[in-house]
């Protein structure tokens, strides 16, 4: 099972930023997931939510901001272990830092509603302007629409299926919409990734991947369980002390 680091190691420095990629790097992660968006003047950028008013303590929204704006906030702001100044970064740093150390990255694109139209012809872009990229990278998203428009301009890009709110009840159809944009990977909510849940999924073809998992006692019952691999904010979790 693999140890995916989740928005960094962000368990040991602020999410999301280039020093938490750095880090994840030097630690050995080999297996990255971070969360896309796009500034006013279109720039694609890495940062969890869709303002910054936990990362920053400003309300300000990065669709609504030019970049050389986003880049004054600090992004390091709520890490209180160490909060000097990090600016949130822009995809390709990122992609830069943390592709030549990758066996797979997890681009997790941040679209609800839509509202940065045309992001996935500007990622597929990013993916296709580094040799070897495209071929190591996922696109993951809780917009399930941005999926499908991603399958339609790209029939080999790797999709994983983001299931949101889902339940014992749910979880059937969603793995056949997941299967109909020809997802390979179902990324599923610890609190439910029970074992017949997984096995489930696992029998209908996914590889299985489960966020966030933060100790490593729920780390080896998602091994015990199936899963293909663990979003993590800590890449050291499984050396921790049981
Ligand atoms: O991609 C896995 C996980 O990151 C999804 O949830 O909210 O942490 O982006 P979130
Ligand atoms: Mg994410």
């Amino acid at each position: 099972m693999k140890i995916i680091s989740h928005r960094g190691a962000s368990g040991y420095a602020p999410e999301n930023t280039l020093k938490a990629f750095d880090l994840a790097v030097k630690m050995g992660s080999r297996d990255f997931e971070f969360d896309v968006h796009r500034t006013r003047d279109g720039r694609l950028v890495v940062h969890h939510d869709y303002d910054l008013s936990h990362t920053a303590g400003s309300p300000a929204r990065i669709a609504e901001l030019d970049y050389a704006e986003l880049s004054r906030l600090n992004a390091a702001a709520h890490f209180a272990a160490d909060p000097a100044f990090q600016r949130v970064p822009l995809l390709e740093e990122v992609l830069d830092m943390v592709g030549p150390a990758a066996d797979w990255i997890n681009l997790e694109v941040k679209n609800d509603g839509g509202v940065y139209p045309g992001i996935e012809a500007e990622v597929l872009a990013a993916l296709g302007s580094r040799p070897g990229l495209f071929e190591k990278s996922l696109v993951s998203s809780f917009d399930h629409d941005t999926l499908r428009r991603f399958r339609e301009l790209s029939p080999e890009l790797k999709l994983g299926w983001l299931g949101h709110g889902l339940n014992e009840i749910l979880l059937a159809p969603a793995v056949l919409k997941a299967r109909a944009v020809r997802a390979e990977s179902f990324h599923l909510a610890l609190r439910i990734a029970f074992r017949p849940n997984v096995a489930l999924i696992k029998k209908a073809g996914f590889a299985v991947r489960v966020y966030t998992v933060n100790s490593k006692k729920d780390a080896l019952r998602m091994k015990e369980a199936g899963a293909d691999g663990v979003f993590s904010n800590y890449p050291d979790i499984m050396e921790e002390e049981a």
